[in-house]
């Protein structure tokens, strides 16, 4: 793989930014969205590179390799990321902690963030050695959620009775030592994105509790919640040809023209990646670099003036 040290206007290139799509709760919406956030950024010029580490179903690969294969059987021009899935011996250790192996993927990332602008993470909806491998290089974390309390579960135990939240689950503490690991590390922060996922049109009793609890656990852990994404069959129809509801149908999908479902699909992924903030342009660009500083100052021992006593 060649290093891309040299931005156009002949800057050093900085690393890539790492994009996780994580959370234990199977089924929540992961590799859609990494799918659809991948492709939106290369829609917007970047270089971009996928990572599946969802050794045992690699449907992101697949969605990819869907993607490849129409492209190549009708002759189109899909815009496409640099993929890059699990190698063999990570699927067979499935589930087990392979040190090597944990070293030999983060060197992996490293370099791949060294040599494009994104990087995109699909990972297992569960807590494997993988799963904790991605979250520790991550970036930002995008955590789709459903608007179920099941999905709620996998962050916070509620209270029965009161309906206030009882204390941190799981996967919290994964991102929190995650976070903490990175700044100690690296002197990085990670910025951690839960969106809901799927949500119906006709906003219920239900989800409005799970949104105001939502809400609150944010100011506790730190999390970022954006607009949600609505249940929409143009996030789905497309897997078996590997299009995404952003792709320009009429020339991808044969003669497809978009409804205004596909329209609305389009604007939440763009609203989404507005949402991210990530590094896109030089005045995002800058707001990173002061976090990062920031975040360097935060955890450099204070130097104690002269006035006082030491
Ligand atoms: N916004 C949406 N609208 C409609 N269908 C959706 C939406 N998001 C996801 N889906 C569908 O929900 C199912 C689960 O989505 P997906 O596979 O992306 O979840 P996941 O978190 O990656 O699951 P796993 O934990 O098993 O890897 C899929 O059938 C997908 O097509
Ligand atoms: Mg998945």
């Amino acid at each position: 793989m060649t290093a891309g040290a040299w931005t156009s206007v002949g800057r050093r290139r900085v690393d890539g930014r790492v994009i996780v799509c994580g959370n234990e709760k199977g089924g929540s919406g992961k590799t859609t969205t990494a799918m659809h956030i991948a492709i939106a950024l290369v829609d917007y010029g970047h270089s971009v590179a996928t990572v599946d580490l969802d050794e045992r179903q690699l449907s992101l690969t697949r969605y990819i390799d869907n993607r490849r294969r129409w492209a190549e059987s009708k002759q189109l021009a899909l815009p496409m990321p640099r993929h890059f899935h699990v190698p063999p011996a990570a699927r067979e250790s499935a589930g087990e902690v392979n040190g090597l192996l944990v070293r030999k993927l983060t060197e992996a990332i490293a370099s791949i963030k060294a040599s494009h602008d994104f990087v995109v993470v699909d990972t297992p909806g569960s807590n494997t050695f993988l799963s904790r491998l991605a979250h520790g290089v991550a970036d930002t974390l995008i955590s789709p959620m459903n608007d179920s309390f099941i999905d709620f579960d996998v962050l916070a135990r509620i209270d029965p009775l009161s309906q206030q939240i009882l204390g941190y689950s799981q996967y919290a503490s994964v991102v929190l030592d995650a976070r903490r690991n990175r700044l100690h590390s690296e002197n990085a922060i990670l910025d951690w994105v839960v969106v809901r996922n799927r949500m119906s049109p006709l906003t219920s009793r239900n989800e409005l509790k799970i949104h105001t609890l939502l809400r609150q656990l944010s100011t506790d852990l730190g999390f970022r919640l954006a607009d949600g994404i609505s249940e929409r069959v143009a996030f789905r129809e497309f897997f078996t040809i590997g299009v995404t509801a952003l792709d320009v149908f009429e020339d991808y999908v044969l003669g497809t023209t978009p409804t205004m479902s596909h329209l609305m699909a389009r604007q939440e992924i763009r609203g989404l990646l507005e949402q991210l903030k990530l590094p896109m342009d030089e005045s995002n660009r800058m707001e990173t670099d002061a976090r990062r500083r920031q975040a360097a100052s935060v955890s450099r021992p204070v130097v104690l003036p002269d006035v006082f006593a030491r």
